[in-house]
C-alpha cells in the first residue's frame, strides 16, 4: 500500500541523500534545493530517458544549450516583461504575501493570522532581474530565463542555416530556469530555481493540429514507459482563460498527487507568436522559404515542456510504498529499473568476504557499465532496507557457501524472492531483469 505524503518524501530525500534544502547549514532558502549524490544520479537518469525518448520518435530533433542570462530586449519581445505575472496580495496585519489566484480574497481570511485585511491585488513579475557590468542604467537590465524555450526561438535561424534540418523538425533543450514564485511550495513541485526539458517542434501552420495530437500522445506514452501508474495520469485540455500569453491551445499531462491533480507537463500550440515577435523586435527575418509553393512563411510551433524536478517528485510519489517484511515495516521506492539511481548492490555477508565480492563487483561494473554499488557495512538486513528505500532493484549477496559453490543469492526488491545463481550468470541476470 502506498502511503506517500509530502512529509515522508521530503524526509526520505534528506535522509538518503536525494535532496537537501539549499545551503542547509545556513537554514535553507525557500524554494531552492541542492541535490545529493543519489538525487544527482536520478536527475541524470531523467534527462537521459527524456532525450532517448525524443530520439526514439524517429523525428528529426537537434539539441541546443542556450545561455541562462538574457537581454531585456529578448524578454520584452517574448512578452515576458509585460505578461509574466502572478497576481499577489499582502495581509496588512501579519504582512504575509500570497498568490491572489489561489483563493477568493473576497471571502477568505488570511491563512496565517486569520484576519481579513487584504491589500489590493497587484501584478508581480516573476522574472529575476540583474544588471550586466558596472553601469547602473536601464540598458544593462537582464533576466535569468524563466523558461528555456526563448533560446531556441532566437537561435532558430542559426540552427536552420548551420544544420541539415528542414521543416518539420524540433529543437530541444535541457537547462535551468528561474521564477521568483510568490509562494514556492510542495517541495520540488513549485521551486524558484528549477530545470526544464523543452522541445519546440517547428512545422507548417496547416500541420500544427496533427503534430499537437502526435506530441500529446507521444509524451503521455513516455510517462507510461518509465513506469508511472497509468491510473494516476490524465490529459487535461486548458480552458481558453487558462492559456499563457503565447499559446492558442494547451493540454497538460496531469498526475494525481496527494495534493490533487496537477500539471506534470504542458503541450502547447504556440502558433508563430514567438518567431513573429522576435522577427518584429530584432528586425531579422525569421521566415522560411518553401520551395514547393515558392513563398515564405513563419513556422508554427508545438511545444512539449516539463520540469526535471517536478518529474523527480512525481517518480518519488509514484514509487513510494510501505509494506511489512517478517513483521517489520519497510519503505520501498519501487522505481522502474530505468529510473533507479543504483541498479544493483553487491553485498558480502560479512567483512571477511569483502575481497571475493569486491572482485565480482568490479568485473560486473566494468563489463556492464551499469550504476552498481558495493556495500559492506552493517547487518545484511540493514543493507537490504537501505537499498529498498533508495529503490535498488536487485541485491546480490556473497556468503560462505559462495566460496564452495560459486553462486550468490539474488534478492528482488519488489517480490522479495531470493534465488541462487551462478556468479558467471550475474551479468546475464542483470541485463534480463533490467530490460537492457
Ligand atoms: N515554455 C513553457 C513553459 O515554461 P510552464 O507551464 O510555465 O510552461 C512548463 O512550465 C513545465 O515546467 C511545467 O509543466 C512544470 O513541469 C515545470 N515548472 C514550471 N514552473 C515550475 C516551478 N516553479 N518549479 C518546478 N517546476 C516548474
Amino acid at each position: 500500500m502506498s502511503t506517500a505524503t509530502l512529509e515522508k518524501i521530503t524526509s526520505l530525500c534528506k535522509r538518503r541523500g536525494f535532496v537537501y534544502p539549499s545551503a542547509d547549514i545556513y537554514g535553507g532558502i525557500n524554494g531552492i534545493y541542492d541535490f545529493g549524490p543519489l538525487g544527482t544520479v536520478l536527475k541524470q537518469n531523467i534527462r537521459t530517458l527524456w532525450q532517448q525518448h525524443m530520439e526514439q520518435t524517429g523525428k528529426k530533433i537537434v539539441f541546443l544549450e542556450g545561455a541562462i542570462i538574457g537581454s531585456h530586449a529578448m524578454w520584452s519581445a517574448s512578452g515576458h516583461v509585460e505578461n509574466f505575472h502572478d497576481p499577489m496580495v499582502d495581509c496588512t496585519n501579519c504582512k504575509k504575501r500570497f498568490r491572489a489566484d489561489e483563493f477568493n480574497i473576497a471571502t477568505t481570511a488570511c491563512p496565517s493570522c486569520g484576519l481579513k485585511a487584504w491589500t489590493d491585488v497587484r501584478q508581480f513579475n516573476m522574472m529575476f532581474s540583474t544588471k550586466l557590468g558596472a553601469s547602473e542604467d536601464n540598458s544593462s537590465i537582464a533576466y535569468l530565463r524563466p523558461e528555456t524555450a526563448q533560446a531556441i526561438f532566437v537561435n532558430f535561424k542559426n540552427v536552420m542555416s548551420t544544420n541539415r534540418v528542414k521543416i518539420p523538425f524540433g529543437i530541444a533543450q535541457i537547462g535551468k530556469a528561474f521564477r521568483n514564485e510568490i509562494t514556492p511550495k510542495q517541495f520540488l513541485f513549485r521551486m524558484r530555481e528549477f530545470e526544464q526539458m523543452e522541445m519546440e517542434w517547428f512545422c507548417k501552420s496547416e500541420d500544427a493540429d496533427e503534430f499537437f495530437e502526435f506530441w500529446q500522445n507521444t509524451r503521455f506514452n513516455f510517462f507510461k514507459s518509465i513506469g508511472l501508474d497509468e491510473t494516476k495520469l490524465r490529459l487535461r485540455p486548458h480552458a481558453s482563460d487558462e492559456l499563457a500569453h503565447y499559446s492558442t491551445k494547451c493540454t497538460d499531462v496531469e498526475y494525481n498527487f496527494p495534493f490533487g491533480w496537477k500539471e506534470l507537463e504542458g503541450i502547447a500550440n504556440r502558433g508563430n507568436f514567438d518567431l513573429s515577435q522576435h522577427s518584429k523586435h530584432s528586425g531579422k527575418d525569421l521566415s522560411v522559404y518553401d520551395n514547393e509553393t515558392q513563398t515564405s512563411y513563419t513556422p508554427h510551433v508545438i511545444e512539449c515542456s516539463i520540469g526535471v524536478d517536478r518529474l523527480f517528485l512525481t517518480l518519488l510519489f509514484d514509487s513510494y510504498t510501505q509494506d511489512s517484511v517478517e513483521g517489520q515495516e519497510r519503505t520501498v521506492l519501487k522505481f522502474h529499473p530505468s529510473v533507479a539511481p543504483i541498479k544493483a548492490a553487491f553485498l558480502p555477508l560479512t567483512k571477511k568476504l569483502t575481497e571475493p565480492m569486491h572482485k565480482i563487483y568490479t568485473n560486473v561494473k566494468s563489463e556492464t557499465k551499469l550504476s552498481l554499488e558495493f556495500d559492506e557495512s552493517g547487518s545484511i538486513g540493514k543493507r537490504y532496507r537501505r537499498h529498498d528505500e533508495i529503490g535498488t532493484p536487485l541485491c546480490f549477496t556473497f556468503d560462505f557457501d559462495s566460496l564452495e559453490d560459486n553462486c550468490v543469492t539474488v534478492r528482488d526488491r519488489d517480490t522479495l524472492k531470493q534465488e541462487r545463481i551462478s556468479i558467471d550468470q550475474i551479468e546475464n541476470y542483470l541485463i534480463k531483469t533490467l530490460g537492457r
